[in-house]
């Protein structure tokens, strides 16, 4: 499904990947993790074709992606920081994003999951920051793929809409589909991913499962495990 193979990224003298390889052949999720500037919003975004690696190759389903755009139809991203015009209402930048994306899409069950009925006709500007981080989940939600990247999902989330976020990548797991998270929180880790991938000084440290990470770092919970790696 995804092939990274040993792209390399620098941003001037700042080396971020260097050398990164990984391979996703099965659907399941898979947390991306490391450190604060470990790299791993870049390497999301190298997938998407937003950063583009100085070296290495990108295939999605045996294509490369570099210089290609339309494979990006098949990826559902959420990304760490979302910027849209704060003057669009909830209701405008929904419609502005189908008209973009020109596929099929399914926002409703995702509006009342998220309890956003209320908020449509309110400027972007004027929403909570968690309410914001809603209306993005459902802009990243409401087209069909078959891969969905999230950097930073839960961020300003309130412990209900967390749960509907957790409830909402199972129910999609469970239909196929594949997921590259990024997050800080250690306990969606533990409760949602299949693998685990550590970004470490421009390589992946580690690819595997939480046993193995735990067993490895000879500690009982992933929080420690990290900890130890980065000692
Ligand atoms: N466009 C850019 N120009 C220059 N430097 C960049 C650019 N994008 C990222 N960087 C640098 O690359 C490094 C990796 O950044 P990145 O955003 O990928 O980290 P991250 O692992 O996602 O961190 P975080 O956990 O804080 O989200 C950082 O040092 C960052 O400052
Ligand atoms: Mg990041």
């Amino acid at each position: 499904m995804i092939q990274i193979e040993q792209i390399k990224k620098n941003f001037d003298q700042l080396q971020v990947l260097d050398g990164v390889s990984l391979s996703i052949d099965k659907p399941g999720i898979f947390a991306v993790l490391g450190p604060n500037g470990s790299g791993k919003t870049t390497l999301l975004k190298s997938i998407l074709g937003m950063v583009l690696p100085q070296q290495g190759d990108i295939q999605l389903n045996g294509v490369s992606t570099l210089r290609a755009w339309k494979y990006r139809n098949q990826i559902g991203y959420l990304p760490q920081i979302a910027r849209f015009p704060d003057n669009l209402t909830v209701q405008e930048v929904i419609e502005m994003i189908k008209s973009i994306r020109e596929q099929a899409s399914n926002e409703n069950p995702l509006l009342d999951r998220f309890g956003m009925w209320s908020f449509m006709n309110k400027k972007l500007g004027n929403l909570s920051g968690g309410t914001r981080q809603k209306v993005n989940l459902v802009l990243t939600f409401m087209f069909d793929c078959e891969l969905y990247i999230l950097d930073e999902p839960t961020a300003g989330l309130d412990p209900v809409a967390l749960i509907q976020l957790k409830e909402l990548i199972q129910e999609e797991k469970a239909k196929g589909k594949t997921f590259l998270i990024t997050t800080h929180i250690m306990n969606l880790v533990e409760e949602l991913s299949d693998e685990i991938v550590f970004l470490l000084d421009g390589k992946i440290y580690f690819k595997g499962s939480l046993d193995q990470l735990k067993k490895e770092t000879k500690q009982t919970d992933l929080e420690h495990a990290i900890a130890q790696i980065l000692k």
